[in-house]
């Protein structure tokens, strides 16, 4: 097989089915789980969304996820190998993937280095008295008329130098001592902690509001085209589709490997995952609400970066033992973004080891050193805010799509593999994909593109 691979070494591998599933699942469960799914679905419908969300997991989610799973294992590569094989001109559909992870890996280690902050101030609690002051002010000290400031703050500088540390340590170890290791304690460690989160929140007096606001379904978003993306986007962003992550990862398993019924684990698990931190959010928001004396369609800052670091805090600093489920929290945060972290950078790095041969180490060290510096740069000075919402909207929400699209275009309409992909899922796995499955493929790209123009007109007439 050595002699199949662009490399001088040999590809990697997990060491097992397990391993695999467990870094697939600690790439896909991530801030996206946490964050972004109660919020959106709260704001597409509550109960409704779950309509949405589902048929875009049946219809995209799982068969993108296939495909990507497909071509990794095939074709054996990074992204940017992998396309290269899919079809001669394809390479650059995989260093498309790679800058969009370059750019996501940088927003996404500032979100894992406040949360490693906010782990350690749960202990003294020291952002209680007034959450929102301490996060915008003594923490990032945004200045109230700063939008551009190049100043660094150490505090926030110091967590994220030691975020990229870690992750560049792990990706040197190399994907069986590192990228594996990490993910089989850490996954295991997080649906524990997470758990007892859960817990804690479902039996907080006011849960039960929160969990009926999160549910009460408002059937009348369905003919909103709006909630429809919304919910592509999220099992795509979720799923971490169309960065070539999947792809990657599922390069290192061995050729004999059931590819669709591991796939399907990861699919499954990653929602049951988002619907317990829906319900865990819910709950807490619920409590809130309850305390507040308002409802919880009153509340406030209950997506993204507030929630979990303006109304989280708030909660916590109430809440008997606070301490504790601060720390678990913000642990769970960490956890949960640095098992995603990984798979990205190792997405960047694998490109650069098939492409110069580099070894995992000097991949890692390199890819790593250059991010650290530009997230430092970008994101422990005051613009660092205003630089994720942007790079969240460009890079997720057009970015992949176009991503996705390439993708698609290069594997079935010039590269004309649908049928063999299918083949080649249906000759390793228990689970065949069907002959509709090419089919499925080629509708989604359409409503991709749908989304595409639609997403870039409404962002120029910001
Ligand atoms: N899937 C991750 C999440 O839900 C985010 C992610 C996106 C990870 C893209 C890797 C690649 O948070």
């Amino acid at each position: 097989p050595a002699g199949d691979s662009a490399s001088p070494q040999k590809r990697e591998h997990w060491s097992g089915q397990t391993a695999f599933i467990l870094a697939a699942i600690g790439s896909a469960v991530g801030l996206g789980n946490i964050w972004r799914f109660p919020g959106e679905a709260y704001e597409n419908g509550g109960g409704a969304f779950m309509v949405p969300y589902l048929i875009a997991l049946l219809t995209a989610g799982i068969p993108i996820l296939f495909l990507e799973n497909a071509i990794g294992h095939r074709f054996r590569g990074s992204a940017p190998l992998a396309m290269r094989r899919v079809h001669r001109n394809a390479e650059g559909v995989g260093w498309f993937h790679v800058a969009i992870c370059f750019v996501i890996g940088l927003y996404y280690t500032a979100v894992i280095a406040w949360s490693l902050s906010y782990f350690w101030f749960s202990f003294g609690l020291d952002y209680a008295d007034d959450p929102a002051g301490f996060f915008f002010n003594d923490y990032l000290q945004l200045g109230s008329d700063v939008t551009l400031s190049a100043q660094i703050v150490p505090s926030v500088a110091l967590p994220l130098i030691l975020v990229w540390a870690l992750t560049i340590g792990i990706l040197a170890l190399g994907i069986h001592k590192g990228v594996e290791r990490l993910n089989v304690v850490g996954i295991p460690l997080l649906v524990v902690t997470f758990g007892i989160l859960a817990f804690r929140a479902l039996s907080l007096p006011g849960a039960s509001d929160g969990i009926e606001a999160l549910f009460t379904p408002d059937f009348s978003v369905l003919t909103d085209p709006e909630v429809w993306i919304a919910a592509y986007g999220q099992v795509f962003f979720s799923l971490s589709l169309a960065y070539g992550v999947m792809i990657t990862y599922a390069s290192y398993r061995r050729r004999r490997s059931n590819v669709t019924g591991p796939a399907l684990v990861v699919a499954f698990g990653n929602s049951s995952f988002s619907l317990l931190a829906g319900l865990a959010v819910f709950a807490t928001l619920g409590f809130l609400a309850q305390t507040q004396g308002v409802g919880v369609d009153e509340l406030e800052n209950i997506t993204g970066v507030s929630l979990s670091f303006v109304t989280f805090p708030a909660v916590i600093a109430q809440m008997p033992g606070g301490q504790f489920f601060g720390a678990l929290f913000f642990a769970s945060l960490v956890l949960a973004g640095l098992t995603s972290l990984i798979s990205v950078i190792q997405t960047i790095s694998a490109a650069f080891q098939d492409k110069f041969g580099w070894n995992p180490r000097i991949a890692a060290v390199a890819v790593g050193l250059v991010s650290a510096v530009l997230s430092v740069l970008g994101f422990s000075t005051a613009s660092g805010l205003y630089l994720l919402d942007t790079v969240d909207q460009w890079s997720n929400q057009l970015g992949i799509v176009a991503g996705a699209v390439g993708m698609i275009a290069a594997a079935l309409w010039f590269g004309r593999r649908g049928h063999e992909l299918e083949r080649h899922l249906a000759a390793v796995s228990t689970i065949r994909p069907g002959r509709y499955w090419p089919v499925l493929i080629n509708v989604i790209a359409l409503l991709l593109i749908y989304m595409f123009v639609s997403k870039a007109v409404s962002l120029a007439i910001d």
